[in-house]
């Protein structure tokens, strides 16, 4: 038997041709003629609701299955779309449609689709769910504020005006801008401001402006759509701003920004909406911008480097952080910070202290790095010291052209050579007065309270002859 020509097959043959493909569906099948006498079921429909052909063909569909919401389909001709039934064990969804005939309801059918396939799906989806909020969470750790206002140490120079401005900005949204030499604690601020804030579990996103090379700062910061370059990701790419959505965002070294972008950033902070690279939407985004420089933005602003509008939209709340240099009184305190961090995290829980000739040094010194060249100083010396006190001999080598550090080592010379000339010379006297015979020495080493052996080795030491 060839089914290869359609139309020469005989109506039994066609009849064996449809009901195969019917039977090829991946969905139970079900057909009852105008009187409910069911006509026609799938093998898929026998797998879904266990019924068999013998049992149910030919028969009326409300007397095998009366459950069946088929027959009013054939009463109202409507469509039923999702309906779910359950018999027993077996749960299934189901699709009902009248069949129309020029214009005559000749029947009606109903899909069915077993639920084990939508459980599995489901599970599926259940996972990966937990999956995302797992990354969710992840992401939420990644992009904590760490430091509070606790963890800024000192008040001189304006530092304490500083931190009460900053308490003060936390609850409000406005943006705040901080001035002030690398190291000298911007981004802390930022930190302690966000985590005093409303928004304090939600992400904090640093972006170091000058970090970023120009050609991918505006994806970097907005994000781009699917398509938009040869190598851009499907789905497109989440921006920065978006990563930060009801969160902070920390823009680093603001000064390094282009014009062309600073009039791009301009427009989120005033529209709260952004657009991604290649994209012609826009989304609305909540973000709490701080920017930060080192650079003197006014100096900027008169040679047309950095948008004057943009400076005042950023500079609602301004915060200015004094060098270390500017701040000396506050030295000590932030050394006992800092050497207190390192007692606690030290195996042996002991507790570090400066000697008072390495706080000289300190107060003398111009600290170029500010609070993070001290605070690496720091670190250096009780990696370089053996007991818990560190002495300028600690420091690293830039430390030791400074003038109290030679002062100091000269001292220690001189002292060491008074030391060893005493040293020198109550041997010589000890020696003298017992004579050099192998007893005599004996007797020597025993008043000087050493071995005879270590009496040799000093011996040497000194050049110190027989006498
Ligand atoms: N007042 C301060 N008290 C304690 N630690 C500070 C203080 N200022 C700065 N630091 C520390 O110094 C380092 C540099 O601070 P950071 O905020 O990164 O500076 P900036 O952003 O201005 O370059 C960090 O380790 C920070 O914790
Ligand atoms: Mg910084």
């Amino acid at each position: 038997m060839s089914y290869e020509n359609f139309k020469g097959l005989s109506i039994e043959d066609q009849l064996e041709w449809y009901k195969a493909a019917i039977y090829s569906i991946h969905d139970g099948v079900l057909v009852i003629d105008s009187k409910e006498i069911v006509r026609l079921i799938n093998p898929e429909y026998t797998r879904i609701t266990g019924v068999k052909p013998k049992d149910i063909i030919g028969k009326p569909l409300r007397v095998v299955r009366p459950k069946a919401q088929l027959a009013e389909t054939l009463k109202d001709g409507k469509e039923r779309i999702g309906v779910y039934r359950k018999e027993g064990n077996v749960e299934y969804v189901v699709d009902m449609a009248p069949i129309l005939l020029h214009d005559e309801m000749i029947g009606a059918v109903s899909i069915c689709k077993g639920l084990t396939e939508v459980h599995t799906l489901s599970k599926e989806l259940e996972k990966n769910k937990q999956k995302l909020s797992q990354l969710k969470e992840k992401m939420g750790t990644l992009y904590q504020a760490k430091y509070t206002f606790e963890q800024i140490i000192g008040t001189d120079g304006g530092l304490k005006d500083a931190a009460y401005l900053g308490k003060k900005a936390a609850s409000s949204n406005l943006p705040v801008l901080i001035v002030g030499e690398s190291g000298t604690g911007k981004e802390l601020f930022a930190q302690a401001i966000h985590n005093a804030s409303p928004r304090a579990d939600r992400p904090f996103i640093p972006v170091n402006c000058a970090s970023i090379p120009a050609s991918l700062i505006e994806s970097e910061l907005f994000g781009y759509a699917e398509g938009t370059f040869t190598s851009a990701k499907k789905g497109g790419k989440l921006g920065l701003f978006e990563i930060a959505n009801s969160g902070t965002i920390f823009l680093d070294e603001i000064g390094e920004l282009s014009y062309d972008l600073q009039a791009k950033l301009l427009r989120v902070l005033q529209e709260n909406t952004l657009r991604r690279v290649g994209e012609a939407g826009e989304r609305q985004i909540d973000v709490r911008v701080i920017a930060a420089t080192n650079r003197d933005l006014h100096q900027l602003i008169e040679k047309k480097r950095f948008r004057e509008d943009l400076y005042y939209r950023l500079n609602v709340l301004h915060l200015e952080i004094l060098p270390l240099r500017k701040r000396k009184q506050d030295i000590p305190d932030i050394v006992d910070y800092i050497l207190n961090k390192h007692a606690i995290h030290s195996e042996k829980e002991q507790s570090y202290e400066l000697h008072e000739s390495t706080l000289a040094i300190f107060q003398a010194y111009d600290w170029v790095g500010n609070v993070r060249e001290l605070k690496n100083t720091i670190d250096f010396a009780v990696c370089m010291t053996d007991t818990n006190v560190i002495l300028p001999e600690h420091l690293p080598s830039n430390f030791h052209s400074s003038t109290i550090y030679k002062s100091n080592k000269q001292t220690s010379y001189l002292l060491k050579q008074a030391v060893e000339e005493t040293e020198r010379n109550v041997i010589i006297e000890v020696l003298k007065k017992h004579g050099s015979e192998l007893d005599d020495k004996k007797k020597a080493a025993k008043v000087l309270g050493v071995s005879l052996a270590t009496l040799y080795n000093i011996m040497k030491k000194y050049h110190i002859g027989d006498f």
